[in-house]
């Protein structure tokens, strides 16, 4: 099992933003959108759900998932594989409904999600491979994200 960083803990508050893929019953994909995912310690990651009932009910049906946390300026970012536990209530669940709220979290959770990571790695956009570097790469995205955000792109 991998131990998670301090540097992934970091990443993962920074962005804000992670993507919890679960298992429908039928083996279809449900991807969605996290905005409270946030690592608890060395093998946890805690991700609180306020709206998202697909996720909640793949989970209980088949505990497993994959959680994606991208920085979109520097085109690098973390995947994490793990098993998973839902608490709706309950000791543990007022603690961790606690941690999030510690970590900015404002509305209502109605579960949390919990996932022991058994697999993490690393991943990073091909446009590394033509030699590029994080400077480079982050000053392209972010000129290109900054225009996007004052509509001076022409589409
Ligand atoms: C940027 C963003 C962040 C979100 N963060 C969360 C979150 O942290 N927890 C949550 O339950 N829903 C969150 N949502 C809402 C769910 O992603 C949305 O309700 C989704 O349709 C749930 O789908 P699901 O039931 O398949 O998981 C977020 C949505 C967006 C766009």
């Amino acid at each position: 099992m991998p131990k998670l960083t301090t540097a992934m803990k970091d990443f993962v508050a920074d962005q804000r933003l992670a993507f919890l893929a679960t298992v429908c019953p039928d083996g279809s994909p449900n991807l969605s959108p996290k905005g409270l995912a946030f690592i608890l310690d060395d093998r946890r990651i805690v991700i609180g759900e306020v709206r998202s009932p697909a996720s909640i009910y793949n989970l209980e049906l088949q505990p497993v998932a994959e959680l994606n946390v991208v920085d979109r300026n520097l085109r690098k970012g973390y995947r994490f594989k793990g098993t998973c536990v839902v608490h709706k209530t309950g000791k543990e669940f007022d603690l961790l409904t606690e941690f999030l709220c510690s970590n900015g979290a404002v509305s209502t959770i109605h579960s949390i999600i919990v996932m022991t990571v058994e697999h993490a790695n690393q991943i990073s956009s091909p446009v590394y491979d033509r030699g590029a570097s994080e400077e480079e790469v982050r000053s392209e995205w972010t000129r290109y994200y900054d225009a996007l955000d004052c509509d001076c792109i022409e589409k």
